[in-house]
């Protein structure tokens, strides 16, 4: 057969940077799974059974966004940034998210623009084409000419490399408008270094998209205080339009930090579809978690869901301390002392005991 007639896997899901990607993201609903029950499941045939534990694989591997204060926060201030935004043509105020990697910087905002789409789509009575929410990444060492084509690509614009940089910001600008976009999440803002000529026209550039998109800019990045992104001319103009949050482990010190992230340990513990694991084995395990993944938020989901899915394996259908122990992590979190994500999070929580 030739190579080119060979079949071959259907494509992927478009990535978040893309409009259906991102309407996929938005329209996707928190994954759902309803135990057989035992009577139930001795009545499948062995391949009914290989399919259904197919199906629970599937779902421990998928992940669930758990609720946090943090996310709240970044929620709650975008939305209030997009309300009071409104109206002002110019000197639009925008919100910087900034802390270590894995810290859950892009799922925050992430969450943020689903909301303010989903909400937006519910209130809007005026017909036709409408994209309240745009997406987009910084591609490191990025030009002018490459971010505006980042919008570009999200929308789906042909980009022929005639077009110039002026073409493509005024399409997209146009575009934009015309489509009624009020949010902008713009992510791995760090690879925009202001100490470079590049990065500072492409900061000059971002700058200007944001005057012409009557948008609230949301901008995430790793440590980006340190990065310069608001030092110099461009940098103080940045740092008085934009407020900041920060992200960082979850902290395992005091009495308070020490309920969070139990409960944390506990949604999650909840989301659990396994036969002989009902909550409370992990709950209590909530200190020996923090110490394994530093207080990472990404590497406890990857631990739970790998413990669970070696569960389904092993058919003892339950997590114990021995499982949690046989699933390996993120280098970070499993070389503490060698890591600077590690060793932030560690210092955030002295204290331990
Ligand atoms: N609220 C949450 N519930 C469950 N998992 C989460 C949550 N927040 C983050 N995670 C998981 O933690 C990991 C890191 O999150 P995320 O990619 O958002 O971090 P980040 O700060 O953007 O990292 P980077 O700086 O490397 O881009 C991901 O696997 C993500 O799915
Ligand atoms: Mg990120």
């Amino acid at each position: 057969m030739n190579a080119a007639a060979a079949p071959t896997d259907p494509p992927g899901p478009a990535p978040h940077t893309t409009r259906e990607g991102w309407a996929a993201f938005v329209a996707q609903q928190p994954p759902r799974l309803d135990l057989l029950d035992a009577e139930r499941l001795a009545e499948l045939d062995q391949a009914d059974r290989d399919a259904y534990d197919e199906r629970r694989l599937a779902y421990h591997a998928r992940l669930v966004v758990v609720a946090t204060p943090m996310i709240d926060q970044i929620v709650t201030a975008g939305r209030r940034l997009v309300l009071l935004n409104r109206g002002q043509d110019t000197a639009r105020r925008g919100l910087v998210v900034t802390g270590a990697s894995g810290t859950g910087k892009s799922t925050a905002i992430k969450q943020l623009g689903k909301h303010h789409e989903l909400l937006a789509r519910r209130r809007r009575t005026a017909p036709g084409p409408f994209l309240p929410v745009v997406h987009v990444t910084v591609p490191p060492a990025a030009t002018p000419k490459v971010l505006a084509a980042e919008f570009g690509r999200f929308l789906g614009l042909p980009l022929p490399r005639s077009l110039n940089q002026v073409n493509i910001t005024n399409a997209v600008c146009d575009l934009l408008c015309e489509l009624g976009t009020d949010l902008v999440l713009v992510d791995e803002i760090h690879n925009l270094d202001l100490t470079t000529r590049v990065g500072a026209e492409s900061s000059d550039q971002l700058k200007y998209l944001a005057e012409r998109i009557p948008a609230t800019f949301i901008y995430a990045g790793i440590d980006v205080e340190h990065g310069g992104l608001f030092t110099g001319t461009r940098g103080r103009q940045i740092a008085g339009r934009f407020a900041s949050v920060a992200t960082a482990a979850f902290p395992y010190g005091s009495r308070p930090q020490r309920d969070q992230w139990t409960a944390l340990v506990s949604a999650l513990e909840h989301t659990l579809r396994l036969y002989a694991h009902t909550p409370g084995p992990l709950a209590r395990l909530a200190g020996y978690l923090h110490q394994r993944t530093g207080g990472m938020i990404g590497s406890l989901s990857h631990l739970i869901r790998g413990a669970a899915i070696e569960a389904i394996f092993d058919g003892t259908e339950r997590i114990t301390r021995a499982t949690l122990d046989r699933v390996i992590l993120d280098h970070a979190a499993e070389h503490p002392r060698t890591s600077p994500r590690a060793k932030r999070a560690n210092a955030a929580s002295v204290g331990t005991g």
